[in-house]
């Protein structure tokens, strides 16, 4: 009966009700030329179920909806900024068409074997990555609060500010569909990949310490940032974190509230990531160190499915599933430690590499080739870990998220690395 696939199913879709139980003008109005109306990603989430589960992913066949409105939820098609315009579904009839979508989906998961399930972890997936970006909707959008301020979270617990020592040796990188079934394109295959020694900061900076970065005149300094990054700093008028004012508060889903020092910091871009390392005499990690890092198991000469082990997350372990609407306190997580002792890096705030989006050796595209195939290159730079917005089946150890690097309203912060040992 793949219970497991259609609770993900299920679980993915309550978070899209949650934060589309809003009004029409709500739904319709486009809050921030960065994001789609929450009307487009609603629909859309209907539209790639019905591709992925219903037709095989042949757009040639015929869909619950006309072709000619099917090409209105193409996200190559219609930039962000401009599907505001387009006559879309209304609220109204995109949620008949979802859940006229999900009642044939359940049918043909019923029918379906046991080893062709990937498509359906890959649509749940999908589904939660849009999740997030309607939360990053909700968070810029002006007005009066719609979420409240977020469910409790574990205390923070004072962490030494130091560096964890990754020595030098191979690894394996990735993963192969054998091991994680639910694992993307861009993950696989597992290969082996020699690091020299690294060390690794054991837990994300810290508001605190951005503050300090402010404070000591760091967006002041050209000599922090990349040419690029100057040259964006400059023309953006980069001044603080997003959501961030001068008086020391912030705006977090329509709350004000003091900036909380001892939280990861979050809405910087990749160029002020890069400017914040160089400043505390540091660097980014690659991806590959910050994959080591999270998932390899020395002793064992094996990887983790998580950082803490084999077993299942439970957010006791980690700061997964949006309904905290922020990441956890620094040391919130002691139990949640890789097996080299760093910590925080599943959930909480996706962390910024210094990688830039490549495939790895042996790389093959899913069913949904253009999930991945499209954005390799120079262009995009990787993101580590998931938010603390990111669904549970929808981040690993071998996750690998992109985005270009003056991004900021994604919930993106960074962990320091060093070279040596
Ligand atoms: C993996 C988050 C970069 O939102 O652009 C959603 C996910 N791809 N629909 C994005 C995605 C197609 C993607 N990221
Ligand atoms: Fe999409």
């Amino acid at each position: 009966m793949h219970e497991t696939a259609a609770r993900g199913l299920e679980a993915s879709r309550a978070r899209t009700t949650r934060l589309t139980e809003l009004d029409d003008v709500e739904l319709t109005t486009q809050h921030s030329a960065l994001m789609s109306p929450l009307v487009w990603d609603l629909a859309h989430i209907g539209q790639q179920e019905d591709l992925w589960l219903l037709r095989g992913g042949d757009r040639s066949a015929q869909g619950l909806i006309s072709a000619n409105v099917e090409r209105l939820y193409d996200a190559f098609e219609h930039p962000r900024a401009t599907r505001v315009d387009l006559p879309l579904l209304t609220p109204r009839e995109a949620r008949s068409y979802l859940a006229d979508v999900r009642g044939r989906v359940l049918d043909v998961l019923e029918r379906t074997d046991e080893q062709e399930l990937f498509p359906f972890t890959m649509v749940e997936q999908h589904e939660q990555q849009h999740v997030e970006t309607m939360l990053a909707t909700h968070q810029l959008r002006d007005g009066a609060p719609v979420l409240g301020a977020g469910t409790p979270l574990p205390p923070g617990r004072p962490v030494p500010a130091d560096a964890v020592t990754v020595p030098a040796g191979p690894f394996v990188l990735g993963v192969d569909g054998a091991d994680a079934p639910g694992s993307l394109d861009n993950e696989r295959p597992a290969h082996v990949v020699d690091l020299p020694g690294f060390r690794i900061g054991r837990v994300p900076v810290s508001n605190a310490d951005w503050q300090g970065f402010i404070d000591a005149g760091g967006y002041d300094e050209p000599r922090w940032w990349s040419a690029e990054g100057w040259e964006h700093r400059t023309d953006a008028g980069l001044e603080r974190p997003l959501f961030w004012s001068a008086d020391g508060s912030r705006r977090r889903f329509g709350i004000v509230e003091e900036v909380p020092p001892d939280e990861p910091v979050q809405h910087v871009c990749f160029h002020e990531a890069e400017a914040y390392a160089a400043w505390a005499g540091a660097r980014l990690p690659t991806e590959q160190e910050w994959e080591k890092a999270c998932a390899w198991d020395p002793e064992a000469g094996r990887r983790r499915r998580w950082p803490w082990g084999d077993s299942e997350w439970t957010p006791a372990l980690a700061n997964l599933g949006g309904d905290a609407l922020r990441p956890a306190p620094i040391g919130g997580y002691p139990a949640g430690a890789s097996a080299y002792g760093v910590e925080q890096t599943i959930g909480d705030v996706w962390e910024w590499t210094s990688s830039t989006f490549e495939p790895w050796p042996g790389f093959e595209p899913m069913l949904y080739a253009d999930y991945s195939a499209p954005f390799f290159g120079a262009e995009h730079r990787v993101l580590r870990g998931g938010s603390w917005a990111v669904g549970e089946g929808a981040v690993r150890p071998s996750f690998r998220n992109w985005d270009l690097p003056i991004r900021r309203q994604i919930f993106s912060g960074l962990r320091l690395a060093w070279d040596g040992v």
